[in-house]
């Protein structure tokens, strides 16, 4: 492995969590080929003397957010947002009847379609709660999808990757060849560029995070680091979706798995903030 390419897969693992295999080497190559060119660099040796002398550069950012993997589609999972109507949302709807308020937070929610789905399914459990404020921050560490998010207009092709057509009907117009998210849906959701390696402190009481199918990339140290945050920011009685194929087997003593979903977690017993001393 050149010194470079070494140099440069420390990089990504240290800024956005990203680790790469050796046999990733040619993939990362053409991903990294037309950031190359736009900057005149010769190869990853280059990149990776340019990468150290400033790691905060506009070149840094471009390089981390090129190397995405922003796989995504609507209704990801059918079964985590039956579980999301039937289970998840009545239970906070009832434990938080005083305060009517619920914080939701998308981690690494690609080009949207993760958080707007949340909101179709929030919007149809408001209306059986009428007074209640639920806010939905969704975040990505790439400034592309966010932006991509935001505008929240899609082909045909996406609409089709999972999004029933009732709901289509509902939530969307059809402009051109594209189909908008209506106002009333995206105002329900909040995009932001964020990432998972720095969760801010004030992040804190947060009732439902997903972070589906995004440390699947990271090797285990950065892994257990980020769950550890994300119990953290969790309230007390909160819980984690992630995505379905995933697994923390013993990373996060923090968490333990929901009893009916592998796939959703719940702050242990000892590390609730109202359990410990
Ligand atoms: C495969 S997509 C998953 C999207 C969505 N959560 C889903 O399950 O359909 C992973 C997303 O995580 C984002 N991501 C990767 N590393 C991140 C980090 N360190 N902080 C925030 N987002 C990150 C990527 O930009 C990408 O959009």
């Amino acid at each position: 492995m050149s010194a470079g390419f070494a140099q440069v897969k420390r990089f990504l693992r240290e800024s956005s969590g990203l680790a790469i295999e050796e046999d990733k080497r040619y993939f990362i190559e053409a991903r990294l080929r037309p950031v190359l060119r736009a900057n005149g660099l010769a190869g990853f040796d280059e990149l990776a003397l340019a990468l150290q002398r400033d790691r905060r550069s506009e070149l840094a950012r471009t390089v981390a957010e090129t190397l995405t993997i922003n796989e995504t589609s609507f209704f990801r999972d059918r079964s985590l947002f039956a579980a999301l109507a039937d289970r998840l949302l009545p239970r906070l709807f009832s434990a938080r009847a005083e305060t009517r308020r619920l914080r939701i937070w998308c981690a690494g929610c690609s080009t949207g379609q993760e958080p707007y789905s949340v909101a179709m399914v929030v919007d149809e459990a408001l209306r059986a709660h009428p007074g209640f404020r639920v806010e939905i921050l969704a975040t990505d560490l790439s400034r592309a999808v966010i932006e991509q998010a935001q505008r929240g207009a899609y082909s045909q092709f996406e609409v089709q990757r999972g999004l029933p057509v009732t709901l289509l009907l509902r939530h969307f117009t059809r402009r051109d060849d594209l189909w908008q998210v209506n106002d009333a849906l995206r105002s329900r959701v909040t995009f932001k560029v964020g990432n998972l390696l720095s969760i801010p402190h004030d992040a804190g009481s947060i009732d439902l995070v997903f972070c589906r199918n995004v440390l699947f990339y990271f090797e285990a140290e950065r892994r257990r680091g980020v769950l550890h945050r994300l119990a953290e920011v969790l309230a007390s009685d909160g819980r984690l979706v992630l995505g379905g194929a995933e697994r923390i087997a013993d990373l996060c003593p923090q968490l333990q798995a929901d009893p009916l979903t592998s796939f959703i977690f719940e702050r242990a017993p000892a590390s609730r903030p109202d359990r410990r001393a």
